[in-house]
């Protein structure tokens, strides 16, 4: 079968479908291919907080009403060390912006209910996603959709499909500098059935490592602690995390973690990875697919949001004005920001992990980092910018 659209997007993650909604926004007719069932996008656990720009940008596009409803608004996170909490209030330091504490695939069920409404096509289950011509002016992507063979032409092509996608590997390795580092651990993370303990999120250090009280409703915690990422999950009874858990996150007042039914547990690795430029004639990459960041700073959704911002109107400007120049831009434009988040979600994995071998002086390094962060206006005021979220001009 032969099919025909403006952009063919590849992957239902946020970048996707964000990038879906803003195209079609404008006119611009797109179809989105994934690999995998709706069932399982809209199940998949994983990001909680939106920055202040995913926020605004979504009521934009009139896809907040469930998240206003449903949503947890935070203004601002606690950092612990040494027995004791420190606020930072995200919204005084940046003049009025706050987080939303709102599941990733309850975004996804929203942009798929949105794009639907409006008419748009996605195929689910599609297999063998092969893209070719990218060089050229007219790029298409073959693949498997019940097993009929088809043949999408487009006029470009968006690699949306995460990092373990097949569009990045379509950019001759001559053409693209990766740039990488894996971290010597992972994160174990759990959904708890208990009312949240905290009102808003606490970053722990601690000499046993990491820990993470995030919540996702009134009566579900979302809860990580650092781990060896090649751990067996087996290894790892409820009992032994909530032990872990408490040992990592003990005070010395009389704050007490919440506990009740592990309903899901699993192991990331983490790492930072960025490959330049995103682009590669018709081929454009957004998201994961061209960046990866360890999910302390909470920053990998917001990230591709803001990709696929830049990418829609550049895209809008091409089709609207028959200018090139935007879509030329795009990789540089994206990069400075990735490269910001990069550095940020480095710098806070850094100062509130162990490391294999660390010694007294580096936990005294640690330490003092987290101690001048707290207590100085400026360096607060530095992260608390960087995790509410740059503005997307930035
Ligand atoms: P993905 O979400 O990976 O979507 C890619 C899609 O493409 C998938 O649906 C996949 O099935 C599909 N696909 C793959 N290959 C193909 C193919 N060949 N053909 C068709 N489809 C394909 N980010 C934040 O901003 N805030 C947070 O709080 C946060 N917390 C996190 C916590 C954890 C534990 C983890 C693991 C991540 C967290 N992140 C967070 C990161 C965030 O989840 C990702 O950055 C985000 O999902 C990236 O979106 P994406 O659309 O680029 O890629
Ligand atoms: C989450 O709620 O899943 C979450 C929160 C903050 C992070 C990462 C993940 O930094």
């Amino acid at each position: 079968m032969n099919m025909r659209t403006r952009v063919g997007i590849i992957g239902a993650g946020p970048a996707g479908l964000f990038l879906a909604l803003l195209l079609t926004m404008e006119g611009i007719d797109v179809l989105v291919l994934e690999s995998r069932s709706r069932a399982e996008i809209e199940s998949t656990i994983r990001a909680g907080v939106l920055e202040q720009g995913t926020v605004d940008l979504m009521a934009e596009m009139g896809i907040d009403e469930r998240m206003k409803r449903v949503g947890s608004v935070h203004h601002g996170i606690q950092l612990r060390f040494a027995g004791y909490n420190h606020r930072i209030d995200l919204y005084e330091l940046t003049g009025g912006r706050a987080i939303m504490l709102y599941p990733q695939h309850e975004v996804i069920k929203d942009c798929v209910a949105a794009l639907l409404n409006q008419g748009r096509q996605i195929l689910f289950n599609v297999r063998d996603v092969q893209i070719s011509g990218v060089s050229s002016h007219q790029p298409c992507i073959r693949l498997l959709h019940e097993n009929e063979q088809v043949e999408l032409h487009c006029d470009f092509i968006a690699g949306c499909d995460g990092f373990h996608g097949v569009s990045r590997a379509v950019i001759p390795a001559a053409q693209a500098k990766i740039f990488s580092r894996s971290y010597p651990f992972g994160w174990l993370g759990i959904l708890m059935q208990a009312p949240p303990s905290t009102r808003e999120l606490i970053y722990s250090y601690h000499e046993r490592g990491f820990a993470l009280v995030s919540t996702r409703s009134p009566e579900l915690q979302r809860l990580y602690i650092q781990c060896d990422p090649h751990d067996d999950i087996a290894n790892w009874p409820d009992d032994l995390i909530l032990e872990e858990l408490g040992a990592r996150l003990v005070t010395k007042d009389d704050w007490q973690l919440h506990v009740g039914q592990v309903t899901q547990k699993g192991i990331v690795a983490m790492r930072s990875f960025v490959i330049e430029p995103m682009q590669y004639g018709r081929l454009f990459l957004a998201g994961d697919a061209a960046h990866i960041v360890p999910p302390t700073g909470a920053k990998g959704l917001n990230l591709a949001v803001a990709d696929v911002r830049h990418l829609a109107r550049a895209l809008a400007v091409f089709y609207q004005q028959k200018q090139e120049d935007l879509l030329a831009a795009y990789s540089t434009t994206c990069l400075r920001r990735v490269w910001r988040a990069e550095h940020f979600s480095w710098w806070m994995t850094s100062m509130l992990h162990r490391f294999p071998g660390d010694d007294a002086f580096q936990q005294h390094i640690q330490l003092a980092q987290l101690e001048y962060t707290v207590s100085s206006r400026a360096a607060a005021m530095s992260l608390a910018e960087n995790y509410a979220g740059l503005s997307f001009d930035w």
